[in-house]
């Protein structure tokens, strides 16, 4: 039978205390809205539905997804009227597939399970067996262990609140007989909502058959309310992908300190030391190490690289046995060559490092094109701007730039040239010459050092 998806999205989140829709917010660098469309995607419904409130324009830009239908909930007034704010593009002869906004990490098979269990007439409802069911609905059944209610917490009595099984609010419905309960919902509760739970007393009192499958982990029914609850699943999503690449050979110091907002793939023997954050997409080559707190962004780095720690890497290319930092900083269009080596409290913006060349201390190079074999001094400043416009530095293969050096672009130094300590260049430098620009020659002058005034002595009077 096919399936319509009802994503409900409508909730205000109050209580995140934050101006972006609670569902926006993320987890592993997505929204959970968008972890809860990709899980509905993957099972191939003929229409996925999203119940929002305020913040649609914000939510469909975030998904960049065409095939989504909308429904407005105008009014909050619970999760009965939100799907009922969708019925209307619902078609008959489906199955309808309710699901969370913030109910984030609910997996493509424990839903498939549900589907699975649930007959086309019957009514499918996924519970939870949870140690703390504080705040949820209660899955109350008969001496048969069939499902007869949900009670809400609030409208809950004390025997019920001791009930350990749970409403994780994903249901199965067959679409005719949803759409004969919902408007027999009302309100008569401790929080005047129309409560979805609720249907499960009208289709017990119609005979139909309730079937109940589980998750497979509890974790993935989890629900979002607040930021606390946000960063515990967070914690619990990182968890998992550290463990899914220690099972794939990827040495993670400490999957607890593991920190992954994108896609990342890993060669063999990759080595990552603790809090590495990883963002956008990123190519790790063979037996490439990562240092401690690292940040890389969209980073290309092929087989045995080193980053030692503290480095911040974004859209940059790192290529063969090259070594990074530690506390360097790769700006976006940085290409370091093979073997090349940038090292500690450099800068490098769109430009390029050739093989074996090495930019070691306190640099910066921006716009630049740097050869093979060239050995940048410390303190070397690309001065690429004039306060208009950005211009070029080249640095042809094997030359050799003194320490403190400006090159003050566009300029060119070409092969095998030598730059002495302290150069500003201005003009190009010719090849395989020592060119300095130092305007005085060193002199001595006869001074005296002022007497070293001492520091009063600080009395205390008692
Ligand atoms: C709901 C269930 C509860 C279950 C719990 C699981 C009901 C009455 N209760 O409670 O049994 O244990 O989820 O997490 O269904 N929403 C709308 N419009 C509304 C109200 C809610 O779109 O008018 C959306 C919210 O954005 C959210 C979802 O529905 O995604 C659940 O709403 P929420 O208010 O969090 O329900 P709970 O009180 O958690
Ligand atoms: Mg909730």
């Amino acid at each position: 039978m096919d399936l319509t998806i009802v994503i409900l999205a409508a909730g205000k989140g109050t209580r995140m205390r934050s101006g972006l829709p609670k569902v926006l917010h993320p987890i592993g660098g997505k929204s959970m809205l968008s972890h809860v469309v990709n899980v509905a995607k993957s099972l191939s419904p003929s229409k996925i539905i999203i119940v929002h409130g305020d913040g649609k324009d914000l939510m469909s830009a975030s998904l960049n997804n065409k095939h989504i239908v909308w429904a407005h909930q105008k009014h909050q007034k619970g999760t009965g009227d939100a799907v009922a704010s969708a019925i209307d593009l619902i078609e008959n002869n489906q199955q309808v597939l309710t699901l969370y906004g913030d109910v984030p990490l609910i997996k493509q098979d424990t839903l498939q399970r549900l589907i699975r269990v649930t007959s086309p007439d019957a009514l499918g409802l996924l519970t939870a067996h949870v140690n703390d069911p504080t705040g949820l609905g209660r899955i109350l059944r008969d001496e048969h262990d069939q499902v007869t209610a949900i009670r809400e917490e609030k409208d809950a009595n004390d025997r019920e609140r001791q009930i350990h099984e749970v409403n994780t609010g994903i249901f199965l419905f067959p679409a005719e007989k949803l759409k004969a309960w919902l408007p027999k919902l009302n309100n008569q509760n401790a929080q005047n909502e129309y409560y979805l739970t609720d249907v499960i007393s009208l289709a017990v009192e119609e005979g139909v058959a309730i079937q109940t499958a589980v998750p497979s982990v509890v974790n993935e029914i989890s629900g979002v309310n607040n930021r606390a609850q946000l960063v515990t699943l967070e914690r619990f999503y990182q968890k998992e992908l550290a463990n899914h690449y220690l099972e794939q050979g990827v040495f993670i110091s400490d999957p607890n300190r593991f920190d992954l907002r994108g896609k990342l793939s890993c060669g063999l023997d990759v080595a990552i030391d603790v809090n590495v954050i990883f963002e956008g997409e990123v190519n790790l080559g063979d037996r490439v190490k990562i240092g401690p707190q690292c940040v890389l962004k969209n980073c290309h780095i092929e087989s045995d690289v080193e980053i030692k720690g503290f480095c911040h890497l974004e859209d940059v290319i790192i290529r063969k046995s090259a070594s990074i930092g530690p506390y360097a900083r790769l700006r976006p269009g940085a290409e370091v060559g093979q073997a090349a080596h940038v090292g500690n409290f450099v800068e490098v913006k769109k430009s390029i490092i050739g093989k074996n060349s090495k930019v070691s201390h306190l640099s910066y190079i921006g716009d630049a094109e740097i050869g093979a074999n060239v050995n940048v001094g410390a303190g070397t400043i690309t001065c690429n701007y004039d306060g208009a416009k950005k211009h070029k530095t080249i640095i042809e293969d094997g030359a050799f730039i003194g320490s403190g050096t400006q090159l003050v672009a566009p300029v060119k130094v070409c092969k095998g040239a030598t730059l002495a300590a302290g150069s500003t260049l201005t003009k190009d430098a010719p090849a395989n010459k020592l060119t300095l620009t130092h305007q005085l020659s060193q002199r001595t002058i006869e001074w005296e050092r002022p007497a070293n005034v001492e520091p009063k002595q600080q009395t205390v009077d008692q």
